[in-house]
C-alpha cells in the first residue's frame, strides 16, 4: 500500500488507499463552517433572548397580545378619537368600503334601512353619539339581527366603518321611516344614550301599547332599574 503520497489533482491529499479506493482528507470549506458557528451564535442568542431572559415574545405570547389587543371592547373607546375620525375623510373612505362590503345587504347602499334601519336619519334604537354606534356595530343586537361586528372586522375597521356612519347622521336619505329614539347631542353621548336604550326597549314593537301594567311591572326591573338611579339626579 503506498499510504499519504499522492496528491490527487481534484481531491487533493490522499491519506488512504484501500484495495484502489483512494481517500482524501479536506477541510471542511469556510462559508460552510461559519454558517455552522453562525447557526450556534444565533440559536445561543435566540436561546437567551426568548426562554432565559424572555425579552422577546414567543409567538403564542406575541399571538395573544395581538388578539387582546384588536379586541379592544367598548368599554375603552375614545369619543374624541372617534370624533376626530368622523372629520377624517380618509377613515371615512375605509369605512365607506367597510360598509359597502358588510353592512349594505342590509342597511342599503345608501345606508337607507333595507332589513336593518335607515342610519341617515336622526332616529337611533341604540343611540346616536360616536360611542354608542361603535358599541353597536362593535357588539351588535345578535337577538335583533345585527351582527357583533367586533371579531370580525377588528377594532380598526369598527373605527372606520363608524367614522362613516357618523358622517351620515341626519342626512335624511329616503328610505326606511325613522325608528327610535331623537338623538341629537355631541359626540360624547353618555346620559341620552342611556335613555335611549331604555326608551327603545320598552317601547319597541307594536305590541308594546297592549302591554297591560302587571306586564310592564314585571318587564321593570331588568332594564328600567340600571337607569333609573342615571336619570335622576
Ligand atoms: C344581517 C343584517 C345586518 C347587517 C349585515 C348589518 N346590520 Fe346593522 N342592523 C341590523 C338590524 C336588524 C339592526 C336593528 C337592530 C335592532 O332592532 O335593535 C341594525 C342596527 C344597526 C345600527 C343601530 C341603528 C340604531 O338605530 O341605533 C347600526 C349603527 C348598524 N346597524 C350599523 C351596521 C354596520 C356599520 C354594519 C356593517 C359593518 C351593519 N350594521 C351590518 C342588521 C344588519
Amino acid at each position: 500500500m503506498s499510504e499519504g503520497k499522492r496528491y490527487d489533482e481534484i481531491q487533493g491529499k490522499i491519506v488512504h488507499v484501500y484495495d484502489g479506493i483512494e481517500e482524501a482528507d479536506n477541510d471542511l470549506p469556510k462559508w460552510w463552517l461559519w454558517t455552522l458557528y453562525g447557526a450556534i451564535v444565533f440559536a445561543i442568542g435566540y436561546w437567551f433572548y426568548y426562554q432565559e431572559f424572555r425579552i422577546g415574545k414567543t409567538p403564542v405570547e406575541a399571538y395573544e397580545a395581538a388578539a387582546a389587543a384588536s379586541a379592544t371592547t367598548t368599554a375603552d373607546i375614545d369619543p374624541t378619537k372617534l370624533a376626530e375620525a368622523a372629520t377624517n375623510p380618509q377613515a371615512i373612505a375605509a369605512g365607506q368600503g367597510v360598509f359597502a362590503t358588510n353592512c349594505a345587504v342590509c342597511h342599503g347602499d345608501k345606508a337607507e334601512g333595507k332589513i336593518g334601519p335607515n342610519l341617515t336619519d336622526d332616529r337611533w334604537l341604540h343611540g346616536g353619539s360616536g360611542v354608542d354606534i361603535y358599541r353597536t356595530i362593535f357588539e351588535g343586537v345578535p337577538s335583533k339581527g345585527m351582527p357583533n361586528w367586533g371579531p370580525t372586522l377588528g377594532a380598526k375597521s369598527v373605527e372606520d366603518v363608524t367614522a362613516y356612519v357618523m358622517s351620515l347622521r341626519g342626512t335624511n336619505v329616503p328610505g326606511k321611516p325613522p325608528e327610535g329614539e331623537p338623538w341629537s347631542g355631541d359626540a360624547a353621548g353618555g346620559a341620552p344614550a342611556e335613555d335611549t336604550a331604555a326608551g327603545a326597549d320598552a317601547g319597541s314593537g307594536p305590541s308594546a301599547a297592549d302591554t297591560n301594567a302587571a306586564d310592564t311591572n314585571a318587564a321593570a326591573p331588568g332594564p328600567a332599574s340600571p337607569a333609573t338611579p342615571t336619570n335622576a339626579p
